[in-house]
């Protein structure tokens, strides 16, 4: 590898252009998979996947996406590395870089990722920080153009806490040119230098119903991402009246989408029969992590 290699590690680390084209790929790799097509452009390469903290989807879908692409996936995780006793990042990084073609990496602090990346030789993909989460927005713009076709000028409302996820969909607007209405009860905003960065398609709105009306998308996410456990009591207590509930669904667009990057909490952040209801598009977002990361290994691995 040389000094071009290609990491992501926030949605920024690619262009507009490539992004949209690796949405579009993703809608072709999964309708060619669903025909059953043989496609195995990446024979005898080998995806690590480096994880600290919990998955279902991110790790599954990369590991099938490996399996599909003819390659292979190692799962790794601190307890069962030499990170877990010590060794630093930065040398496992040199180490497993010499070895492996690519690396996913899900961690608690953006820097962890970071450091990787700058001593790897190979593309390093986020598979969730905790200030970024951008394979799961690959995945959920891919959801929306299945249904609506370009996702420009589209107006979606972020209805919870402004973590990882929120701060995905952030850039997402900036980069695919959406607007973004964010809905946060007071504490719990976005990052403000991100948000700043994001002014020119993002808004702050005080009230949740005010952010959903008339919106094309409504999403949420957990009140407590991995690693605020402690902060729970407290968090449910901060977050109520946002909940996405068939009242705020109700001034949305007549068909807008409700979006959910899962794992859900019915009750919680989302109703029932919202996230159970017609309107609801969680599990073809969680379907299209396997295909649109499929494009995104594609992508970085031959360019
Ligand atoms: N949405 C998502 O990333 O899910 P997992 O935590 O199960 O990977
Ligand atoms: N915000 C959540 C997303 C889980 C996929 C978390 O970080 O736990």
């Amino acid at each position: 590898m040389t000094m071009d290699t290609r990491h992501f590690l926030t949605l920024t680390d690619l262009t507009p252009d490539e992004l949209r084209g690796i949405v579009t790929r993703a809608i072709e790799l999964k309708s060619a998979h669903r025909k059953g097509a043989d496609y195995t452009p990446l024979k005898n390469k080998t995806l690590a996947l480096i994880f600290d903290k919990s998955s279902t989807r991110t790790r599954v879908s990369f590991e099938a996406a490996m399996t599909h692409f003819g390659g292979n996936a190692i799962f790794l995780t601190a307890q069962d590395t030499q990170l877990g006793r010590g060794e630093p990042i930065e040398d496992t990084a040199r180490v497993l870089s010499r070895m492996v073609d690519i690396v996913a990496m899900r961690t608690f602090s953006h820097d962890t990722i970071e450091k990787f990346a700058a001593n790897s030789r190979v593309p390093v993909i986020n598979a969730l920080t905790d200030m970024f989460h951008p394979c799961q927005l690959l995945a959920d713009v891919q959801t929306y153009q299945e249904r609506r076709g370009d996702i420009a000028g589209a107006t979606v409302a972020w209805i919870g806490d402004g973590n990882n996820v929120c701060h995905s969909w952030m850039n997402a607007a900036r980069l695919f040119g959406f607007n973004l209405r964010v809905a946060t009860p007071e504490g719990y905003g976005p990052n403000a230098d991100l948000l700043a960065a994001c002014a020119s398609h993002v808004d702050m709105i005080s009230s949740p119903a005010d952010a959903a009306a008339g919106a094309a998308i409504v999403v949420t996410d957990t009140w407590a991402s991995m690693g605020q456990e402690g902060e729970k009591t407290e968090r449910m207590t901060a977050f109520e009246g946002y909940i996405v509930d068939r009242d705020i669904m109700a001034v949305a667009a007549a068909d807008a989408m409700f979006m959910h990057c899962l794992p859900a909490y019915r009750g919680l952040e989302v109703a029932a029969d919202v996230i159970d209801g017609e309107q609801s598009v969680v599990w073809s977002q969680a379907e299209n992590r396997l295909h649109a990361q499929k494009a995104l290994l594609e992508f970085l691995l031959s360019t």
